[in-house]
């Protein structure tokens, strides 16, 4: 307990209160050592003088006989009588005494301060009327002796008496032998006690000062790790998904396009995602093509590419009504044109209360955990019904069979399933959620809830992310629509209708087709540093983000103000760049961050800037893939700060840039990325003083360990890259497919009941 009392203190690095505690201790000890001591002289003394008595008595009634007969007789044989009874060493001297007080007869070494009348006087004063001994231990200055008196003659007349002293020099002896003994042991052990509670404090003490050390110094890199229980899961799933596609190996472009032949008889797919993968605008140069900044297109764009079919989605791009034929459609990759891009027209109302009303004001914040306050407008969900039906209705237009495959995309489009489903109900409708799926009880918060999963249960399958927004979804279901649900395949079953519902984490695309047009990293680094008039030499993190209050970037500057505070070493030398894509900017919400990121980013800039030195480069435009790519090239670090997020690409596409095997990753455990990327450091995006730690420890981090790292996440996202995400929805619905025609609602085999629709 004293240890553990000691460890603790000395842990919490509380050494003041560690001494104290030792030394009342030791101090306690030696108090009941002294008491315990002077107790037990005192008890064997008792035992001691009791004995003697004994003794005594035993002495005198052995001579009994010989004294009663030369008692008032032969002076010379009483004499010679008491000299026989102190033959005994430790018996000094003996005297014969009348009842009167008269000395009969004494040995030599008997001392004269005992006197026969006194020593009587003193029996008759302290002993018990009827006594026949009685014995006292006086402490002369010569030393401590035991006196004796022993009644001799008859117990009823006794006829004298006979005093015997001994001499209690060798218990003295005896007793300051014990002394030193004790005093000794007591010595001996307190030195072992303190020794090892030393030796234990010490070593409680190192080991806190050693992981104070690395957090504040050496390599503080395991202070950002994962849960052990992500990392379990994550091995077990690769594990078990390993073993599942080694036949395949890695999913590629062909290996997709070879699953939709094989699996679904190359049937077309066809997209519905609210953004469009290439936008034409016009510009003064004429009209150009730009690739807007979403994590949803980064995804679905190569899946497009491999797959061909069509991509239904909103014009939005000032020059898109110039770029398509009759039919709103438009073939991209300009000069590569392997699949479609069908446009559907919407009015400013229509964009108003769709896009930025019900899906950005209302349903954004409410899947976000980032502290914005949904706002439900009934005018808003009601133009929400109304795209919703206008794009279901394209997709309709669009697919060239009864039973056609449709990917519908995201938070925008949550009624859009059933309204598929109504049209073409043979249709295996796929659905891929990319927020996070609050919990049941913030689900309920939104109004038309009911609608929205009535909507989405339209689907064959539906995707989320993680397990955890799957089951929310589930018990969503449980706590607000009647259905069945198997929890045991994960599916809602209504009536005849089944949904699957399912984790497929998304990806990005392998290798990044881009990076072909991005020079190499060395050549990157060189060019960046040039372009911003930095030091060759000079440290560069990089964020990359629309500008959106669920990204924390006002915490990720934060954090990097803290960095320079607690590290002095890097003010003048570390840089943060932040490309910010302007995002939804007609919600008031978004341009209020807008001027507060500027405002942070000023604010830290005046209080570290020196000379042509700046710690934020705040980057706030549209940033085409090469120009990102090059940044993520440049830097040192990257850091993804996001408050709450589905996925996040940007820390996929990080990994994907470096094959220099260079660079560290320091990303937001809100991210559904964190599950995946597990040798990134991993952080708190609130806790500014962990966050600005792990900043240090990313830019003092050893080659060897950002080499070991940054391997092992690219080999995770080259194998669980997007053709594997979109394959296994594929493949997935293949499955489902199979089944319903086998149970004869689908095909030549089966005849389709209207009943059998939701
Ligand atoms: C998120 C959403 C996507 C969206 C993207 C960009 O990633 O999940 O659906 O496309 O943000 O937002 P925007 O509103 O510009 O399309």
């Amino acid at each position: 307990m004293t240890l553990g009392y000691l460890s603790v203190a000395c842990y919490k690095g509380d050494l003041r209160r560690a001494a104290r505690f030792l030394s009342l201790l030791l101090t306690g000890l030696a108090l009941l050592a002294v008491a315990g001591y002077f107790l037990l002289a005192r008890t064997t003394r008792g035992w001691f003088d009791s004995d003697l008595a004994l003794r005594s008595r035993l002495a005198v009634s052995s001579a009994r006989g010989s004294l009663e007969n030369n008692l008032g007789a032969d002076r010379a044989r009483l004499t010679e009588t008491l000299a026989d009874i102190t033959r005994d060493e430790r018996i000094m001297g003996a005297a014969a005494c009348s009842l009167g007080g008269e000395l009969l007869a004494a040995t030599d070494s008997y001392p004269a301060e005992f006197s026969c009348r006194s020593v009587l006087e003193r029996m008759r004063s302290e002993a018990p009327e009827d006594a026949l001994s009685w014995s006292m231990t006086p402490e002369l200055p010569s030393g401590r002796l035991h006196l004796s008196v022993t009644f001799i003659g008859d117990a009823a007349r006794p006829r004298g008496a006979v005093a015997l002293v001994h001499d209690l020099s060798y218990m003295t002896r005896r007793e300051e032998t014990t002394r030193n003994i004790l005093i000794l042991a007591f010595f001996v052990l307190s030195l072992g006690a303190s020794l090892v509670t030393l030796i234990a404090a010490r070593l409680a003490w190192k080991g806190w000062t050693l992981a104070l050390r690395r957090a504040l110094t050496g390599n503080p890199t395991t202070e950002f790790q994962p849960l052990i229980r992500d990392v379990r899961t994550l091995a077990e799933r690769l594990a078990s998904e390993r073993e599942r596609e080694a036949r395949g190996g890695l999913w590629s472009p062909e290996r997709l396009r070879s699953t939709l032949t094989q699996y679904l008889q190359g049937e077309r797919v066809v997209i519905l995602a609210n953004r469009e993968p290439y936008m034409h605008e016009k510009t003064a140069d004429g009209i150009t093509v730009l690739h807007p900044a979403s994590g949803l297109v980064t995804a679905l764009e190569p899946v497009m590419r491999a797959c061909s079919g069509v991509w239904v989605a909103h014009g939005s791009g000032s020059a898109d009504r110039d770029t398509v034929d009759k039919h709103d459609r438009v073939l991209v990759p300009p000069g590569e044109e392997s699949y479609s891009v069908r446009r559907v027209w919407l009015n400013e109302d229509e964009e108003n209360g769709y896009y930025y009303g019900f899906a950005n004001e209302g349903l954004w914040p409410l899947c976000h955990v980032a502290h914005a306050r949904p706002i439900f407008r009934a005018e808003d969900y009601e133009h929400y019904v109304t795209v919703n039906r206008k794009f279901a209705d394209a997709v309709c237009k669009e697919v060239d069979s009864d039973d056609p495959i449709v990917l519908v995309q995201d938070y925008h489009f949550g009624l859009a399933p059933k309204m598929i489903r109504e049209r073409l109900p043979r249709a295996t409708i796929i659905t891929f959620w990319h927020t996070p799926w609050p919990n049941a009880e913030r689900i309920g918060i939104c109004p038309w809830r009911d609608e929205l999963i009535s909507g989405l249960l339209g689907s064959s399958i539906l995707g989320f992310h993680t397990q955890q927004h799957c089951n929310n979804f589930i018990d969503s279901v449980d706590a607000f629509m009647e259905s069945r649900i198997d929890r045991e395949a994960n599916a809602v079953i209504q009536g005849p209708r089944r949904t699957v519902v399912h984790p497929y984490p998304i990806s990005i695309e392998w290798p990044v087709h881009w990076l072909s047009q991005v020079p190499p990293v060395a050549e990157a680094r060189v060019l960046v540093r040039k372009e911003l008039g930095f030091a060759d030499d000079a440290l560069l993190g990089v964020g990359i983000d629309r500008l959106d209050y669920t990204k924390g970037i006002e915490e990720r500057l934060a954090a990097v103000d803290q960095l320079l505070a607690r590290y002095p070493e890097f003010r003048g030398k570390f840089t943060f760049i932040q490309l910010a894509a302007p995002s939804r900017t007609k919600i008031p919400r978004y341009r209020e961050l807008n001027e507060r990121v500027e405002a942070v980013a000023a604010e830290i800039n005046a209080k570290w800037s020196s000379g042509s030195y700046r710690p934020i480069v705040l980057l706030r435009s549209h940033h085409e893939p090469t120009a990102v790519f090059r940044y993520y090239r440049a830097a040192e670090l990257c850091y993804v700060s996001s408050l709450h997020d589905g996925m996040n690409l940007v820390a996929k596409e990080f990994v994907a840039a470096r094959d220099d095997e260079r660079g560290v990753l320091v990303l937001s455990q809100f991210t559904g990325a964190a599950r995946d990327l597990t040798e990134a450091l991993i952080v708190n995006p609130y806790d500014l003083r962990q966050a600005s730690d792990a900043l240090a420890a990313a830019l003092r981090m050893p080659v060897e360990e950002q080499t070991e790292r940054m391997r092992s996440m690219r080999r995770l996202v080259s194998e669980f890259n997007v053709y594997r995400w979109a394959g296994r929805m594929l493949v997935d619905a293949a499955e489902l497919r199979r089944k319903e025609r086998v149970t004869g609602r689908l095909g030549a085999a089966g005849v389709f009941t209207r009943t059998e629709a939701v």
